[in-house]
């Protein structure tokens, strides 16, 4: 990176979204407009990772492997999922398994190898903690953003400008209310560090609380690693429901449904959660769903009892001592309470939206919110400013109300990284436009009040 620059773009966190941004950035600067937009991108961890302690085994993708970082955006790209696959020798391989979903596993090679390709533009262990605005010498307004960016280790920090930011820091984990995640606690974003981290041996009594994605792949995964174990899974609902992934539901994916849904009006944005939340939240795809009832059911025929489907059930409390975990449970139809004692627990609890009101402050002033308190969204998903603010704040993920149920998904991130780049780039050329207008009629100005003295 450059020190002491200005820079046309910063975007803090380089997961997916980002890391498409980054891309878009590339292909822009390639062909056409926009060519010389500077770029950098701050990342607080060490390397690339996609929910690293969620590559589970066998777990697979939720998309088809065409919703890859570009392919809806240029089909040509030659960072597409199937240039990777052409790359790595397994193009023929994987067409043979005639599946849309690969493994996540795959998916994050991919990811891993696209960032390879683009690593330039991009400081691992930087994370950026705070946005300030920064007044213009001459018109006093804010037109650009100072950055501070802190190094991993929370030592040294340093300071970066930009015209504009694209935030994309991501889902934030959700534990159960009032408990905090431990060594025998663990949020399901955690999972495998801390699993990795115990003797197996010592796990003899395991809970997973949830009935998402999340927890039903735990669920399986501490299943086939300890076969000693019990393992409970602690079910809201009667029993796992399906990930609707039919194709007319699937539709609201579509890049299309971003405009039905921001020009939609409410009611028809409330239909899209009425009828179509089953396509993301508190759901589980079918062969995981059929994964765990075959396994609850051989044991049955084998005479075992050692997967527990604990359902109707939710976690009340949870008292930590040592190495002991007792979970207090509200259980069945009638709201039994009862009490289990584990070795571990994992909260599949799920997440919250991405919000980035804290790494805003003082900026958050200048940010324009809806009667809900929510930010207001200008279609090409800068956040709705006011007016003096020059510089532009683009959200990736944050944006359910507006946008809708991809916004937190990978589905729309190669077209929406093009719609981000195209506004940036169409946004600058109207500003430089002004400014230029602006110094001319300066100039001309001036060249008048020098002329009546004459
Ligand atoms: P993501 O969370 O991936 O990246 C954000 C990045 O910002 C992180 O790397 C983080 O470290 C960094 N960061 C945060 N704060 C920072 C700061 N202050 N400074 C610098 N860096 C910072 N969706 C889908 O469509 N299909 C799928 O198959 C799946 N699968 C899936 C599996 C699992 C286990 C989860 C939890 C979620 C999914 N999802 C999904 C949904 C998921 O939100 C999506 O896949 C992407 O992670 C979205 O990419 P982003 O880049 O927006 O966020
Ligand atoms: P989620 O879908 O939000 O599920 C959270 C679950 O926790 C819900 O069943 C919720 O029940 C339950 N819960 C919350 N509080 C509880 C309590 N006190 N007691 C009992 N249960 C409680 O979260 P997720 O499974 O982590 O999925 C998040 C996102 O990641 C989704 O987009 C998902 O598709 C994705 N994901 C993808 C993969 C993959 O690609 N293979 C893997 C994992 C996750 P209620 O609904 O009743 O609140």
């Amino acid at each position: 990176m450059r020190e002491n620059e200005i820079y046309d773009v910063v975007g803090i966190g380089y997961g997916p979204s980002n890391l498409a941004l980054d891309i878009a950035l590339r292909e822009r600067e390639l062909g056409g407009p926009g060519n010389g937009i500077t770029s950098h991108f701050f990342e607080r961890q060490q390397r690339f990772g996609w929910h690293r302690n969620m590559l589970l085994p066998s777990a697979t993708m939720q998309i088809s492997f065409l919703k890859d970082l570009v392919t809806f955006r240029n089909p040509a790209s030659d960072y597409s999922f199937v240039s990777f696959l052409h790359e790595s020798g397994r193009l023929a391989q994987f067409v043979n398994n005639k599946d849309f979903f690969p493994t996540r596993l795959e998916f994050h090679q991919y990811l891993e190898w696209a960032q390879a390709r683009v690593a330039g533009r991009v400081s691992y262990g930087s994370k950026v903690t705070s946005i300030q605005p920064v007044p213009d010498d001459v018109t006093g307004l804010p037109e650009r953003l100072r950055l501070t960016v802190l190094d991993g280790a929370g030592e040294a920090e340093r300071m970066v400008e930009a015209r504009n930011v694209v935030i994309s820091t991501g889902l934030v984990p959700r534990m159960l209310a009032g408990l905090k995640s431990d060594d025998r606690v663990w949020h399901s974003s955690e999972f495998l560090y801390k699993f990795h981290r115990m003797d197996p041996k010592s796990l003899r009594r395991v809970a997973v609380v949830g009935a998402g994605q999340s927890a039903a792949e735990i669920t399986r995964f501490l299943y086939d690693q300890l076969p000693q174990a019990e393992v409970s899974a602690i079910i809201p609902s009667y029993g796992y429901s399906v990930a609707d992934d039919t194709p007319f539901a699937n539709q609201i994916f579509a890049p299309r449904a971003v405009d039905e849904y921001y020009f939609g009006s409410e009611q028809t944005r409330e239909a899209f959660w009425r009828y179509h939340s089953n396509t993301n939240y508190s759901v589980v795809d079918d062969d995981v769903i059929r994964d765990l009832y075959r396994r609850h059911y051989d044991d049955e025929v084998r005479g075992v009892e050692r997967l527990h489907f604990l359902n109707l059930t939710r976690v009340d409390a949870v008292q930590r001592s040592g190495s002991e975990t007792r979970v207090s449970l509200r259980a069945g139809p009638a709201g039994e309470r009862r009490e289990i004692e584990v070795d571990a627990l994992v909260c599949a609890t799920g997440y919250h939206t991405m919000e980035p009101t804290n790494l805003l402050g003082e900026l958050d002033l200048y940010c324009l919110r809806d009667d809900a308190g929510r930010f207001r969204m200008e279609r090409d998903y800068r956040i709705v400013t006011a007016p003096e603010l020059r510089c532009g704040i683009y959200l990736q993920g944050g944006t359910e109300h507006t946008h809708g149920l991809s916004s937190s998904l990978l589905s729309n991130i190669a077209v929406r990284s093009g719609e981000i780049v195209d506004s940036i780039v169409a946004r600058g050329l109207a500003h430089d436009a002004e400014r230029a207008m602006l110094a001319e009629a300066a100039v001309a100005s001036s060249g008048q009040a020098a002329g009546g003295f004459e």
